[in-house]
């Protein structure tokens, strides 16, 4: 494939380079370091399913609830529910998401080891301590190694997704950088599904040995990414970090499929004199100059939380069990939504490089605000406030349809873009403390959603739906005003993209770029 482009920032470089099968299985492999949180999400998603269903009929949480949470269990099991207020335990909740909180934690930590040691030994600890909590889960004879196991499956989560898209997107040539980029939430959705349909076989089986078997093989995907983090090589960017220059000159050539490389590796070379000036990453991501990367880093991700993904995608199975798909409502959904969600994922990966982020980011927000108004409208239409209205199966239908769009929206937009952008976007200096920010914010606000979500679901009843649809406006309007264009840029260039942004211009030093903002806005008009 002919690797030309043409860049939309003024003096910004442009690179002709083909894409190598080097690259792409390094970038395949790569990517695999998705697995672990997707396998991960699609086990959270099975136990907060089953908080949900329980009560309906679904029994695969049974025997695990019985044996770990007997009173809740029992609570549970007499529970008075509408369609607004199920049955909601906080400690269940946390027990679940406690993996969200070790995951924040641990991508703190995770940023200095990618920094000092290199990508691939942040990956490779992901996917060890992902092994080890899964070992602690499988053969979980009381709570504590229960919690143990959760937490240890969240510190493989953070170092895996604090190094995994900095690593894609410095490997990638950039003009395809947001395709390869994408491959990472792709195997997010991909360990989603892979979760769901082996939850759905181990239900089957009596006794306790059905949920030791889905959480014991979350050691198949840790054990793909450790191997893939011993055998891949190191991103240059990081080679030339940590002083192996020469490596770094010979990496590059082999992944780019030429000797011809000078103009790149200079870039290299320039980004890293500067990152070492750089002692302090985080002391240093606080100053004036690294403002426009800080803003987003904390509010891409808290935007993808509040685009309520995660609570519409939770709520579609009970949906589903009034469609009167009875126990196999929450493996359907998920089902539904996954493959979905898996398809139009690669609606993103062939176009994100060529219309760019922007226009993806904007026409998804469009259709998750227009989706969700319009299952707010029909689920308040339908239960009304008391929550206990009965509901046809057309309309049913209807809101199955809605929820579709709604993820088809987010699987081309910001899904795969809330973890591409936060990646390309800053200096080699900051970029691993800027991506552990991403990742922070990230797990916190999907923790708090998930926390929150069945007392909201019960007290703002179906203004819910209206309450996500007002964030999912304002981020459009974020995006639409604040977010350069990053497609084709070469990374280690991206200053030059801040620079000639109407409004972050004026914190980007002209040395950092080596012209003025005016001039720079001057040429880009
Ligand atoms: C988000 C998760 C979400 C997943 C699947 C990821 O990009 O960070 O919160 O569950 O996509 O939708």
């Amino acid at each position: 494939m002919a690797g030309g482009f043409v860049s939309q920032t003024p003096g910004v470089r442009n690179y002709n380079y083909k894409l190598t099968p080097k690259v792409f299985v390094t970038c395949f492999i790569g990517a695999f370091g998705g697995l672990i949180f997707g396998y991960d999400l699609g086990i959270s998603g099975f136990f907060f399913q089953g908080f949900l269903l329980l009560v309906g009929g679904v029994t695969q949480m049974e025997p695990f609830l019985e044996e770990f949470f007997p009173y809740v269990y029992k609570k549970m099991k007499n529970a008075h529910e509408n369609e607004y207020c199920r049955f909601d335990s906080q400690l269940l909740t946390l027990f679940t998401s406690s993996l969200y909180l070790a995951a924040l934690v641990s991508s703190l930590f995770a940023s200095t080891i990618t920094r000092v040691f290199g990508r691939k030994w942040s990956m490779f600890l992901g996917g060890l301590t992902f092994f080890i909590g899964s070992a602690f889960n499988g053969f979980a004879q009381n709570i504590a190694m229960l919690l143990i196991g959760r937490i240890l499956l969240g510190f493989g989560v953070g170092f895996a997704n604090q190094s995994v898209p900095v690593y894609l997107s410095e490997m990638a040539p950039p003009n395809l950088r947001g395709a390869f980029n994408n491959g990472f939430q792709v195997a997010i959705i991909f360990g989603i599904v892979v979760a769901t349909i082996i939850n759905y076989f181990t239900a089957q089986l009596k006794g306790n040995i059905g949920w030791r078997i889905s959480l014991g093989l979350a050691c198949v995907p840790a054990m793909m990414i450790m191997i893939g983090a011993l055998i891949l090589p190191d991103t240059p960017n990081s080679l030339i970090e940590r002083g192996f220059t020469e490596d770094a000159k010979k990496m590059l050539q082999s992944i780019r499929g030429t000797s011809e490389v000078d103009e790149e590796f200079q870039d290299l070379i320039d980004a890293s004199e500067e990152s070492k000036q750089v002692k302090h990453p985080w002391k240093n991501i606080m100053l004036p100059r690294y403002r426009p990367q800080l803003i987003m880093t904390c509010f891409i991700p808290f935007f993808q939380q509040l685009t309520g993904i995660n609570v519409i995608t939770f709520y579609a199975p009970v949906l589903f069990q009034t469609l009167g798909f009875g126990s196999k409502a929450s493996l359907l959904s998920a089902m539904v939504t996954g493959i979905i969600e898996l398809l139009c994922t690669f609606v993103s990966v062939f176009t994100v490089d060529r219309f760019g982020r922007r226009v993806l980011f904007l026409q998804g927000g469009i259709q998750m605000l227009i989706s969700q108004i319009a299952i707010g409208v029909m689920i308040g239409v339908k239960f009304g406030t008391v929550g206990t209205g009965n509901i046809g199966k057309t309309d049913a239908n209807l809101i199955v349809a809605l929820i579709c769009i709604y993820v088809a929206g987010f699987a081309w937009s910001w899904g795969p873009l809330g973890w591409l952008v936060p990646s390309e976007i800053s200096p080699l200096e900051i970029r691993s403390a800027a991506q552990a920010i991403n990742v922070a914010v990230n797990m916190f606000f999907t923790f708090l959603v998930a926390q929150l979500f069945l007392t909201m679901l019960c007290h703002m009843k179906f203004g819910l739906f209206f309450f996500f649809a007002v964030f999912v406006f304002i981020m459009t309007i974020f995006i639409y005003l604040m977010l350069p264009e990053t497609k084709n840029v070469p990374i280690e260039e991206m200053n030059r993209v801040w620079k000639a942004h109407w409004f972050w211009g004026r914190f980007i030093p002209d040395e950092a770029v080596g012209v003025s903002a005016a001039e720079m806005q001057q040429k880009s008009v």
